[in-house]
């Protein structure tokens, strides 16, 4: 089925969906395997795992080469974050086109200036107009190809400490100018500031949060906030880096396999990934007389 009609039947579905980062094909396939029902492209784990900072080093034909594999990887929806969009409307809209030609099902766009920073650094970051922002969401809305394709907007309100009244200010006029979702962010340790936005949120398009910052959050809470998707957007990058640098301070050290044996995959584990079966599979049918 179409990747977007899959993303809005997990928004329509009236519970709490999770959403699973990955940054590459491997790691889509993880997550996929571990039974998520959708992926977010994660601007984050995306540039690092390519040895970038999240500030658009990595060129946005880059990123869109790393979303096409994972898009050959899986059969699950995929939301791009793709952050401020890239440079102004116009940018966003070849982005749009490129998505909906690798059949992506979604884009976040978030509300800051170009180049973006990683809401959680410190240092120089800047809330676009309101105006600005609700071109790029219709540029967005006006451009895709597939009429399913859903176009989030990602207010950073509270991640700039303008408040709640600035976070419904923006929510509102981005809803207007077409959002299909709204996603608030926020940085604090604890949900309180989601909880606020909620209070005051009228649902009319669904609401979406990344609890990065948040991540000790009871699940109930998720569903009483009626929230319709949670996405974890760096778990899997952070839980491979550390078994990355546990096996290479092994291996350095001990200069043989043993102590990590157990802790690492086997080659048949990749090949299983990857699906090596289905190629002895297909031998037998086109390689005709084993040559
Ligand atoms: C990302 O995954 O790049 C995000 C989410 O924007 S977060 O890093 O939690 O801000
Ligand atoms: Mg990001």
């Amino acid at each position: 089925m179409d990747r977007a009609k899959l993303l809005r039947q997990l928004l329509d579905s009236m519970k709490v969906e999770y959403v699973m980062e990955a940054h590459n094909g491997i790691s889509a396939k993880i997550a996929q395997n571990a039974g998520f029902k959708a992926l977010w492209a994660s601007g984050l784990t995306i540039s690092s795992s390519l040895g970038h900072r999240d500030c658009n080093e990595i060129s946005w034909t880059n990123v869109c080469d790393q979303v096409e594999y994972m898009v050959d990887a899986t059969t699950i929806p995929i939301i791009l974050d793709g952050d401020t969009g890239f440079g102004n409307f116009n940018n966003v809209r070849q982005l749009i086109i490129k998505l909906c030609k690798y059949q992506v099902a979604g884009v976040s766009l978030e509300d800051k200036t170009f180049p973006k920073i990683n809401s959680f650094k410190d240092g120089k970051q800047q809330l676009a107009s309101i105006d600005e922002f609700c071109g790029k969401i219709k540029a967005a809305k006006d451009t895709q190809t597939n009429e399913s394709f859903c176009v989030f907007a990602r207010t950073e309100a509270f991640i700039l400490n303008h408040g709640l009244e600035e976070a419904l200010k923006r929510a509102y006029a981005y809803k207007e100018a077409g959002a299909d979702g709204i996603i608030v962010h926020s940085k604090k340790q604890t949900i309180e500031e989601i909880e606020l936005f909620c209070s005051k949120w009228d649902y009319s398009i669904p609401l979406i949060i990344i609890p990065t910052k948040f991540d000790l959050t009871p699940f109930e809470v998720y569903s009483r906030l009626k929230l319709s998707l949670v996405i974890w957007a760096n778990h899997l990058l952070r839980a491979s880096m550390i078994a990355m640098k546990n096996t290479a301070k092994e291996l350095f050290n001990n200069k043989c396999a043993k102590s990590i044996k157990n802790e690492i995959a086997t080659i048949e584990d990749i090949f299983e990934l990857v699906n090596e079966k289905e190629w002895k599979e297909a031998e037998k049918k086109y390689l005709l007389n084993n040559v």
